[in-house]
């Protein structure tokens, strides 16, 4: 008889917006950093110096997330704690940083999920022309065998990167991101990059490290035109071909879609394709709500406009469609044909402290029980999805709106640092606790 895997239930955040200590023990600047340093690119010019001063106080964390009964933790690696010119000397002390987090982790039997790039590129690679230069693919390759070496006996999910479709589109092609590039050809650039890195990342950890499991995270979500107008179709259409297409289809299929073919093609060298299709374990997803997209004059044709009236928003002002979530989720399957993990679900809101200390987020439970439920209905939909981390643990860095808008299910005095969980941890833990399969 088989018996279906255990399910997975996790929480996820990533180094950038958590760890602080920017300037501690050998760390660089990534390209981050520098960008936040000129005034008016986030809100209130808030700087991830300090974040959740986890690089300090993970141990703790890591008793919260027993606390709350997780399988399992994803978090990421920052490549300029470890390489901190990204590429030539190792620095010790921040190496020895994520022994000390990934041993915390085993000890309090929660499976570490290690995401190699959430964003922060080395400075010193950004001034090489960072996802622009093709050489990366070395630099990134080498960086993956420093990780893999040091932490493959103890660690074995492994993602290449987080949401390739948006720090490209942001940071290269729009300039909304770090490192602030607004380039069709950067853009292009960036994307096959990217694509080249992760198939030789693939490679590297299938080499490196005994029985890993290898995904990538991808933002996905359905983009809908805002009108009925032919126009907004076509953007929508545009849109989706940066935003849901131009890493997943390479990946599984080894080749590029058909609506970017033309623009990325001249920086495709032979055999760049069979590298960046290496087979991969598993498919993560990140999904927070549909688009609504309206033509634009911009770079790729199409921004992000209003939902209809109707549809519910979130505190940040993002759509609420549970039934979007469990329609990717199926179309994710029925396309890719591998198990897939929900490893980013959750929601912004507007969190207060009560009078009893407490932080009453009704709005996130609701939110996540919708989409769990959702998530419940594609896998009855026969969508092989075999887990589910919440974004995220605790308030962060919310990249461009820094501070202002809190994604935990534990709250985060930015001041003093306490950590409170609030109701939806409370919840999440009875959730996982009732749901849980046996072993
Ligand atoms: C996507 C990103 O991976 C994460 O860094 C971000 O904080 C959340 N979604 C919420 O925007």
């Amino acid at each position: 008889m088989t018996t279906r895997p255990r399910f997975v239930w996790g929480a996820s955040t990533s180094a950038f917006q958590i760890e602080g200590a920017a300037h501690r023990d050998g760390r660089a600047d990534s390209i981050w950093d520098v960008y936040l340093r000129a005034p008016g690119r986030v809100s209130h010019n808030d700087t991830a110096d300090i974040a959740c001063d986890h690089y300090h106080r993970y141990a703790d964390d890591v008793t919260l997330m027993r606390d709350l009964g997780l399988d399992a933790y994803r978090f990421s690696i920052a490549w300029p704690r470890v390489l901190p010119q990204g590429r030539g000397a190792a620095n010790e002390a921040g190496l020895a940083f994520y022994d000390r987090l990934i041993d915390a982790l085993l000890a309090a039997g929660i499976e570490p999920w290690l995401c190699l790039y959430h964003w922060d590129l080395p400075q010193a690679l950004g001034e090489l022309g960072g996802w622009q230069n093709r050489d990366i693919a070395g630099w990134f390759a080498d960086y993956t065998a420093l990780v893999a070496r040091r932490y493959g006996d103890r660690v074995k999910r492994f993602a290449t990167f987080n949401e390739p479709g948006v720090f490209t589109l942001f940071g290269y092609g729009l300039g909304w991101h770090a490192p602030g590039v607004a380039d069709k050809a950067a853009l292009h650039q960036a994307i096959h990059h990217v694509n080249l890195s992760h198939g030789r990342a693939v490679d590297v950890l299938r080499r490196d490290v005994v029985g890993a499991s290898i995904g990538a995270i991808h933002n996905r979500q359905p983009c809908y035109p805002c009108t009925s107008s032919p126009e907004d179709a076509a953007a929508a259409l545009r849109l989706a071909a940066y935003w849901n297409d131009a890493f997943p289809f390479p990946q599984a299929f080894a080749c590029y879609p058909p609506a970017l073919r033309d623009a990325v093609t001249p920086y495709v060298r032979p055999d760049d394709m069979a590298q960046i299709g290496r087979p991969v374990d598993w498919f993560g997803l990140n999904h927070y709500s549909p688009h609504y997209v309206k033509a634009d004059t911009n770079l790729i044709g199409a921004s992000f406009g209003p939902p209809p009236q109707a549809v519910p928003r979130s505190a940040i002002g993002w759509p609420v469609v549970p039934d979007a979530f469990r329609e990717t989720l199926v179309d994710i399957d029925q396309r890719f044909r591998i198990p897939i993990y929900v490893m980013e679900n959750g929601t912004a809101a507007a969190d207060v402290i009560d009078p009893a200390g407490d932080i009453q987020d009704d709005d996130r439970i609701r939110y996540l029980k919708a989409y769990i439920t959702a998530m419940e209905q594609a896998i009855a939909a026969g969508a092989d999805v075999r887990g589910y981390f919440v974004w995220s643990l605790m308030d962060n860095f919310e990249w461009g709106a820094g501070y202002s808008q809190r994604f935990g299910i534990v709250y985060v005095d930015h001041a003093t640092q306490r950590r409170i969980p609030k109701a939806s941890a409370r919840w999440y833990a009875e959730m996982i606790a009732a749901r849980r399969s046996p072993d």
